[in-house]
């Protein structure tokens, strides 16, 4: 299983904010935005993960991340010149993908709760061709849209519906099989000249391929493309960081819980930043283990 997180994009609804970096490295409340899409994947066991982002950016994640082997990863990072759609990921990285399966996670995507692992985890494991994971919103039109039938069955998915079907959006995580690079090979540019996912993901329920997962109301996503939502996803952070004393996205607790790094190797990271609150946390996850 191979992941990918999709980094790259204009961020222009976040303009002047992303004149001085990524989107994905601006802070979500304590940490930069793509610790939180990175833990998602880390958490679902995909080890070998692809970051793609933008010519002028590439070298920050290559040094805010490295190649994942603190954390017991592999990282590998690959420029999109242009931002020319989301599926346009998987042409770039086909020879990454190869014949594996593929989980793409958008890098300004946030998902939070518990059982959330578990059910991407179970989805991985029951994996068949494209699946999507949905979640119920108050504003469907700007995110690709499910209509139903009576049967409860996806009938199609339209993208960024001037009339939404329904309050399901496809959320930015996806799973895939091998396939989905020739269905990308066979794609043309939208009016708005992206390649897009939703084309793909249309392809697979025409093939009868496509499975959706809807995520209950005890988890929270967060698309934080906006000034508003990008707060929005760091209060809510703040608050459950406040509350209930742990962190979320912290990617050396996640290697550590997920046992790709060892507890020494936990502590020696943790070693030079115990002045530092994340510092203190690390050293308490380490030792609360013991
Ligand atoms: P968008 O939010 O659609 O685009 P954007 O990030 O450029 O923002 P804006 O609309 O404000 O200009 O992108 C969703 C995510 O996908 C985001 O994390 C960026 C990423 N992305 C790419 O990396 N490459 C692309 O070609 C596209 C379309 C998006």
């Amino acid at each position: 299983m191979r992941g990918i997180i999709l980094a790259g994009g204009y961020g222009t609804r976040l303009y002047p904010l992303t004149e001085v970096t990524s989107k994905h490295l601006l802070p979500v409340y304590d940490k930069p935005l793509i610790y939180y899409p990175l833990s998602v994947l880390m958490l679902a066991g995909i080890t070998d993960i692809l970051i793609i982002s933008t010519p002028a950016h590439m070298h920050q994640y290559e040094q805010v991340l490295g190649d994942g082997k603190k954390l017991g990863i592999k990282l590998h990072y690959m420029k999109q010149e242009k931002p020319e759609g989301i599926a346009q990921a998987f042409l770039l990285a086909e020879s990454f993908i190869g014949s594996e399966d593929v989980g793409l996670i958008l890098g300004d995507n946030i998902f939070y709760g518990q059982g959330l692992p578990r059910m991407i985890k179970q989805a991985i494991n029951d994996h068949q061709g494209a699946t999507l994971f949905c979640y119920e919103v108050n504003d469907p039109a700007r995110f690709g849209v499910l209509t139903f039938s009576n049967d409860g069955s996806v009938q199609a998915i339209d993208e960024k519906p001037a009339y939404p079907n329904s309050n399901w959006a496809v959320t930015g995580l996806y799973i895939y099989d091998a396939d989905v690079v020739q269905m990308a090979k066979t794609l043309t540019p939208s009016a708005r000249g992206e390649l897009e996912i939703t084309d793909i993901n249309n392809a697979y329920l025409r093939d009868g391929r496509l499975r959706v997962v809807k995520i209950g109301r005890g988890s929270a996503w967060f698309d934080t493309g906006t000034p508003q939502s990008m707060l929005s996803a760091a209060v809510f952070m703040e608050m459950i960081e406040q509350r209930q004393c742990v962190k979320v996205g912290c990617i050396e607790e996640v290697a550590f819980r997920m046992g790709y790094i060892s507890k020494a190797e936990l502590l020696k990271l943790a070693e030079p930043l115990k002045d530092r609150v994340y510092g203190q946390y690390l050293l308490r996850v380490a030792t609360e283990e013991a």
